[in-house]
């Protein structure tokens, strides 16, 4: 069986103001149903598959992911707490040390808890591929097919094939300025990192050791110098503080020569802004996604969501607005890239 590792320390900065410090996106519920950590947790409680997941995520977060995994029923093998944000690089190292421990052969599927994506049979044929790729010393992503320049994606240029499904990566580029992404675009040869990855234990900590070694030194000595506190493991703080805040896009794919590329087909969107989730919502005849507490008027192409108040648009079109308890943003639905800049001049309370 593969193992799990669900990364749920992120901030999500562009989803404000439903998405804040002290309840990022992955743990909210953008269509009145579970939280995008649920739907992540759902996704591998699948025992012919998947063992129990490791759940990675900030101190600051531990009480909802505990209480969301137990509210449907999950219980995770363990939840480990970093001291202090890392990014994703540390993170993954300091989870892929201790499922190493527990189970010394393990292959592991990394999974980003901001994704929507829908598991149909062609997400399990393509597990399948890459926990094979995984077991021959690959570190394996999913590439999915790119539909417009964004720059908030790696993208991966598609080499030769290995072997059936899976494919030698060319080249590996994250977050292109919109220029280079709208060539690879055009280039039709590009596909977008899922950001979700399948690897041997083994394999990925030889990559680490080799191109990141302060990153392996510093989730090492987190890890054996952590402690377990009631269902939490705990990294150890001063030994995580040292790693550096690097993700794993920059510190290892872009530079590792194990990477391998499964392409897919399977529906998946990053809802990392809210463009992105107008887009996978659940569109009216008017292309507008909005609750039941939401009337649209003459409106089309927009996206309303009201934690309470009761919202009216009336003759807008292309519009995003988002009303948290105390706080509003209102803006055009092609601006959504620029909300995670706007969230940087806001005070630190906002
Ligand atoms: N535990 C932990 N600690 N999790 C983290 C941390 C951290 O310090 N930082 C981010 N995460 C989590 C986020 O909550 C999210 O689930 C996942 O790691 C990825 O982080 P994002 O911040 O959402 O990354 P991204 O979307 O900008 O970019 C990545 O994903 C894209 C696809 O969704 C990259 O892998 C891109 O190449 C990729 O295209
Ligand atoms: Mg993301």
């Amino acid at each position: 069986t593969i193992v799990p590792v669900i990364l749920a320390g992120g901030q999500g900065t562009r989803l404000w103001p439903m998405s804040r410090a002290a309840r990022p996106k992955q743990f909210l519920s953008l269509d009145g149903a579970m939280s995008l950590f649920q739907q992540t947790l759902k996704r591998v409680a699948d025992p012919a598959r998947y063992g129990a997941p490791i759940v990675i995520t900030h101190h600051d977060y531990r009480f909802l992911v505990a209480e969301q995994a137990q509210e449907i029923g999950i219980n995770p093998a363990a939840i480990l707490l970093e001291p202090m944000a890392r990014n994703t690089a540390p993170a993954i190292t300091a989870a892929t040390l201790y499922a190493q421990k527990e189970n010394p052969g393990a292959v592991l599927h990394i999974l980003p808890s901001d994704h929507a994506l829908a598991t149909e049979p062609g997400y399990f044929a393509a597990l399948e591929t890459a926990r094979r790729a995984a077991e021959n010393g690959a570190l394996v992503t999913f590439g999915v097919t790119p539909t417009a320049p964004e720059t908030g994606y790696g993208y991966i240029e598609i080499g030769a094939e290995r072997t059936k499904g899976v494919n030698d990566v060319a080249r590996f580029v994250e977050k292109p300025d919109s220029e280079t992404a709208q060539h690879m675009l055009d280039a039709g040869t590009y596909v977008w990192n899922s950001g979700m990855f399948v690897f041997e234990a083994n394999t990925f900590l030889e990559e680490v050791a080799a191109l990141a070694p302060e990153v392996l030194a510093g989730a090492k000595a987190a890890i054996a110098q952590g402690a377990v506190d009631l269902d939490f493991f705990r990294l150890d703080a001063k030994a995580f503080e040292a790693a550096p805040s690097i993700s794993v896009d920059y510190a290892i794919f872009e530079k590792s020569s194990s990477v391998a590329v499964v392409p897919v087909s399977f529906d998946w969107s990053d809802l990392g802004s809210w463009d992105a989730v107008w887009k996978t919502g659940a569109q009216d005849a008017k292309g507008n996604v909005g609750a039941k507490n939401v009337l649209f008027s003459d409106s089309n192409g927009s996206l309303v969501l009201s934690e309470k108040a009761h919202v009216v648009l009336d003759g807008l079109d292309g519009v995003v607005l988002v009303a948290s308890e105390d706080a509003i943003y209102a803006g055009r639905l092609d601006r959504a890239q620029n909300v995670g800049n706007i969230v940087k001049q806001l005070k630190s309370d906002a």
